[in-house]
């Protein structure tokens, strides 16, 4: 097969976005939209992808480093077909190229695959848009074969009532391109050198120009402003709950539920409104998450009960727990199966062992904490000198009393129990009661002090 070069066009200014960044970097889903076009691009193997760049200096080549794509910047910025002339130098004669632009940033692949088996010749993903103001407009001859693309600004009224549009997204041989692009010529409304007055020349040579539809029209919107990345964003997790549900998954409400990466579910799942999931989640068989969770880049597993306003983060959750209403695990946390992890407390780089328990107001941090260990009301893990981190090693059976602070690096042996508020700076002995305590004294006929009179 012909290799592929995929050029990706993101230098346009987005002066309607009112922002100091390029406008390709703003985020959907969570991810900048030109991520979204190089990871669509990255599916299909090409040989180069090249990003034609302009504004923000290098912000975007630095935000994008992680792939292996040549970034070749365009300035100034003289239209769309003068953004592919930059590229060229490094595409190959024997390849065929794909245009893509990097504020189109839904385009799927199985769309681009599409044109890849169109047949020989100029490919262009076209829509049929009810209104398709804005666009360049297809223009067919008698017989239905494709002759030129008009922009809007430079077509008749007549044209301008085609509703068959150009998306921008095409597929060309590359040497052929080459030549359409170098006599190319900016006569027209805007002055710009229009990657579109191709089709024409391509039609003049005798080479046939084939259409492809995307699967779906929201692939080939563009985001221009705050108010039409919004839409699209809303558009796309209706797409995602569409997903979920068609795999078994109850949504409280398919409108409220935001999924900002990828979302694994096993069988019956139930999601509650407001939730937000982040990079790489999975929840196995019967989990149930709260309303308003936060879950980034976690597994919970199968049976765990996540309540309400928890925010979980780089953690791994095991079967049958019960966590939050309010509690709040970050990365590193590593819970077995059983552990229940109650309302204001926070986890972070510890191991808590089946069956152990905090259910309230507590921090536990850089711990490894054994089973069936049962951890108080308000007890703190005090993990940090002010300088280094130390950890807290709590044994199998432990009881530790509310309101106890662990002075790490310390440990609590199997068995021990810990009074209530203490302070524990030394190792704990197992199965014996430690602790830390003034005796309680009463002093007789103490009165409680009254304002002064002035
Ligand atoms: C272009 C098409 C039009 C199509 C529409 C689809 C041309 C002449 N017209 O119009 O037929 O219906 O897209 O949205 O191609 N860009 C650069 N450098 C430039 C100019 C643009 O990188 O010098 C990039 C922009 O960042 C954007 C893309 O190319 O990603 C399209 O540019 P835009 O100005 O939006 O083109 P339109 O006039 O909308
Ligand atoms: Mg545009």
């Amino acid at each position: 097969m012909t290799p592929l070069n995929i050029v990706i066009l993101a230098a346009g200014k987005g002066t309607r976005m009112y922002s100091n960044k390029p406008k390709v970097l703003h985020a959907l889903a969570g991810k900048p939209l030109l991520q979204h076009v190089l990871d669509c691009a990255v599916v299909l193997k090409p040989q180069h992808i090249c990003v034609v760049y302009g504004h923000g200096g290098e912000a975007v080549p630095q935000a994008m480093q992680q792939y292996a794509a040549k970034f070749v910047i365009q300035e100034p910025q003289l239209g769309t077909g003068h953004a592919v002339q930059q590229a060229m130098p490094h595409l190959a004669d024997d390849s065929q190229t794909m245009v893509l632009y990097g504020d189109v940033p839904l385009i799927q692949h199985s769309t681009l695959h599409q044109m890849q088996q169109a047949g020989d010749g100029l490919v262009l993903l076209t829509v049929n848009m009810p209104n398709p103001a804005g666009y360049g407009r297809i223009i067919r001859d008698r017989q239905g074969d494709v002759l030129s693309i008009i922009e809007e600004k430079d077509a008749t009224p007549e044209q301008r009532e085609i509703m068959e549009v150009n998306t921008g997204i095409l597929l060309a041989p590359t040497k052929m391109l080459r030549g359409w692009l170098a006599k190319l010529q900016n006569k027209n409304s805007q002055g710009e050198y229009y990657l579109t007055d191709i089709v024409s020349m391509a039609v003049q040579q005798g080479v046939t120009v084939h259409t492809v539809q995307p699967g779906h029209e929201w692939e080939i919107h563009g985001i221009n402003s705050k108010a039409q990345l919004v839409v699209l964003e809303r558009t796309w997790q209706l797409v995602e709950a569409g997903r979920l549900l068609v795999q078994g998954v109850t949504l409280a409400d398919a409108a409220r539920i935001d999924v900002r990466g990828k979302l694994s579910c096993g069988r019956d799942v139930e999601i509650d409104v407001g939730c937000i999931f982040e990079g790489e989640v999975n929840l196995g068989n019967n989990v149930r998450v709260g309303a308003y969770s936060v879950i980034r880049n976690s597994s919970i597993a199968a049976n765990t009960v996540i309540a309400p306003y928890s925010h979980i983060d780089s953690s791994e959750v095991g079967t049958n727990c019960h966590i939050g209403p309010y509690a709040r695990l970050r990365p590193g946390t590593k819970l077995s199966d059983e552990v229940h992890i109650g309302n204001f407390v926070e986890v972070k780089n510890s191991e808590i062992a089946a069956n152990s328990k905090a259910n309230h107001l507590s921090y536990i941090g850089d711990s490894t904490v054994g089973s069936r260990v049962n951890i108080g009301a308000g007890t703190i893990t005090c993990n940090y000198d002010g300088a280094n981190k130390h950890r807290t090693i709590i044994e199998d059976d432990v009881f530790i009393g509310s309101d106890t602070q662990l002075v790490a690096p310390v440990t609590v042996s199997k068995g021990a129990t810990i009074g209530a508020g203490s302070t524990i700076t030394r190792d704990a002995p197992a199965g014996e009661l430690t602790l830390s305590r003034g005796r309680q004294t009463t002093i007789n006929g103490w009165k409680r002090p009254t304002k002064e009179k002035k």
